[in-house]
């Protein structure tokens, strides 16, 4: 006699799938109801609110092969296809970086320097020009409210180029907050790009957001106002071993032994392609502070320069961040709490 399971509810779904997922994620239910909600289509909340449904044979399949890959380490975001970044969601897959919760601080830094900038432009010739530069940005709050003004204030196009761009998040985000702004996105990769292509479409960019395909800045066709880039920086070695084994090399490795090879050529091409009185937003390793500053003086000896510190990117995760969807919590690209990313910008005055 042939002897049949019988049919699953949801209950005990979520409850074995989040057992097999114990001893390899710092999340395991969480995972598990992604995962579920994703094969089943529905809301994560409706699971809750339905545990006694029981899904059909096909879906329990698929759920439980989707389950054996988070097992493997495989991004939760890679086996749903996508991501939410600054709010946004972003379609993802291995040939691209997962975006990152405290790349969202970048995001926050680069809208206050525009703030600033175009508040600046505003008042020339009535206040003064640099008292504005000299606030600290991220006592700058931005939210939805005054966005819309970025772009007014200034009165003119403002370009910003994002330097190894990935999925676009970077791109899209800051092309969606700043409406007049010319957004060009580069990367290396031609299949990163493909995927950054998918969600430009996707968010409706495509006449301001220009992709391109080349080394760092070399691909941009000039100067531009804003410079911005996570550029690989971890090292391989030190990095987890789901990231490592699942996440493109191309996007993590930052080279030389503290990883900063990236930061060096990107900053010794930056004075080409950066108008008189733009900036520069990296993001980069806590541990690489010392160094990049170094260089980015070097790149822009009269330059106003910042570090931003932990502190500040934890409020930055805790105001935009969607920390119920990351699989890494407060965990960086691998790294443990206690090597969190810091972001450090630098300004110069025409
Ligand atoms: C850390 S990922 C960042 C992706 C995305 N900007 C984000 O923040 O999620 C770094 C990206 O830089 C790209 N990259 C690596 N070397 C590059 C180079 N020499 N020139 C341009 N892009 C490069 C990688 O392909 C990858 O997409």
């Amino acid at each position: 006699m042939i002897m049949t399971m019988p049919q699953q509810s949801i209950r005990q779904l979520l409850a074995q799938a989040s057992a097999r997922l114990q001893p390899s994620s710092a999340t395991p239910r969480l995972d598990a109801e992604l995962l579920l909600a994703h094969v089943l289509g529905w809301p994560r909340a409706r699971l809750l609110a339905e545990g006694t449904h029981t899904p059909d044979v096909a879906q329990v399949a698929a759920y439980e092969a989707l389950v054996e890959r988070r097992a493997n380490l495989e991004p939760v975001a890679y086996l749903t296809g996508e991501r939410e970044f600054y709010g946004l969601l972003f379609h993802v897959d291995g040939r691209v970086l997962v975006p990152r919760p405290e790349t969202e601080l970048l995001i926050d830094v680069a809208l206050s320097i525009i703030h600033r900038r175009d508040t600046h432009i505003h008042h020339k010739g009535t206040k003064g020009t640099k008292d504005s530069f000299a606030e600290d940005p991220t006592r700058l709050r931005v939210d939805s409210k005054n966005l819309g003004a970025l772009s007014v204030l200034g009165g003119e196009t403002l370009t910003i180029a994002d330097i190894g761009t990935g999925s676009g998040a970077i791109a899209v985000a800051l092309a969606l907050h700043v409406p007049q702004a010319q957004v060009y996105a580069t990367d290396i990769s031609a299949e990163a790009l493909a995927v950054a292509l998918a969600n430009v479409a996707r968010h409706g960019l495509h006449q301001r957001v220009t992709l391109l395909h080349g080394d760092l800045c070399e691909a941009l066709p000039k100067p531009v106002d804003l410079l911005v880039s996570n550029p690989p920086y971890t090292v391989l070695a030190e990095v987890d071993e789901g990231v490592r084994r699942h996440e493109p090399h191309l996007a993590l490795d930052g080279g030389e032994p503290q990883g900063i090879a990236l930061y060096r050529r990107l900053l010794g091409q930056a004075p080409r392609y950066l108008r008189p009185g733009g900036a520069v937003v990296l993001e980069i390793g806590s541990w690489q502070g010392e160094t990049v500053l170094a260089l980015a003086r070097e790149s822009f000896p009269g330059a106003e320069v910042t570090l931003h510190m932990q502190g500040t990117m934890a409020a930055s995760i805790a105001s935009f961040g969607n920390i119920a969807n990351c699989s890494y919590g407060l965990g960086v690209r691998g790294y443990p709490d206690r090597r969190p990313p810091t972001a450090v910008w630098l300004t110069f005055h025409a």
